[in-house]
């Protein structure tokens, strides 16, 4: 199957990438350094990667951004960009994905823990991930029988908590979390939230 991985060139895109190749042929996209380029936060670089990629069975998403701050420090642009990027830019994927992901195929997105379990500073964050989380459950009841769409929910990573001199003990390993985007690909779920954490 030919996969599209936005966010390919990150920690959990380059790991993505790793446990799909063996099976798929994937294809990567990010601003930059990948095989094709695309901004998220731009609805028509993201018509024009589906045209520049054609069809494909798969597209999963690990790319895009949002402001972690405390609520005091965050500004109107701040919220206005964390809902561009990572927010708008996946549910545009979804909305620009008909006629590009072959019928049957899917599409799968990112949220993370801090829609769920949010921390001091994570004000935008958890609004971005609620947010997708939310879009997936209703989107999924119209696109029914046309694409599934899912969402993963990272748990902290282990290699960031350790990129940022934390516990790297207390998260998942990227490779682990790789394994869950495999999950969405290959099974038949549809509107769901799948949980990768440390158990
Ligand atoms: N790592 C964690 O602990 C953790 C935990 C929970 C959730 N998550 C979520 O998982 C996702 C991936 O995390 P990560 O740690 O792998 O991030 P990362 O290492 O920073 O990688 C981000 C990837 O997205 C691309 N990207 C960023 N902005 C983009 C844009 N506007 N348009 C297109 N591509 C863009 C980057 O490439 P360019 O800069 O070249 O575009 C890069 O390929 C994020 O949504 C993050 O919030 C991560």
């Amino acid at each position: 199957m030919r996969v599209l991985l936005v966010g390919a060139t990150g920690l959990l895109g380059t790991e993505i990438r790793r446990c799909l190749e063996p099976e798929h042929e994937v294809i990567g996209a990010s601003r930059k350094g990948s095989d094709v380029s695309v901004d998220l936060s731009n609805k028509a670089s993201i018509v024009a990667m589906y045209d520049a990629v054609g069809k494909v069975g798969a597209v999963v998403c690990v790319g895009g951004a949002a402001k972690f701050a405390p609520m005091d420090a965050l500004a109107d642009d701040d919220y206005a960009f964390s809902l561009a990027n990572k927010l708008m830019g996946q549910v545009n994927l979804v909305r620009c994905a008909s006629g590009h992901v072959e019928e049957g195929g899917s599409v799968t997105l990112t949220s993370g823990t801090l829609s769920q379990q949010p921390m001091i500073g994570s004000a935008a964050v958890s609004i971005v991930n609620a947010g997708v989380e939310g879009f997936v459950r209703a989107a999924a009841l119209e696109l029914q029988g046309k694409m599934r769409v899912n969402v993963v929910s990272p748990g902290w990573v282990a290699e960031t908590l350790a990129s940022m001199g934390k516990d790297a003990a207390q998260g998942i390993a990227a490779v682990d979390v790789a394994k869950v985007y495999k999950r969405a690909i290959d099974e038949t779920m549809t509107g769901q939230t799948l949980l990768a954490a440390k158990t």
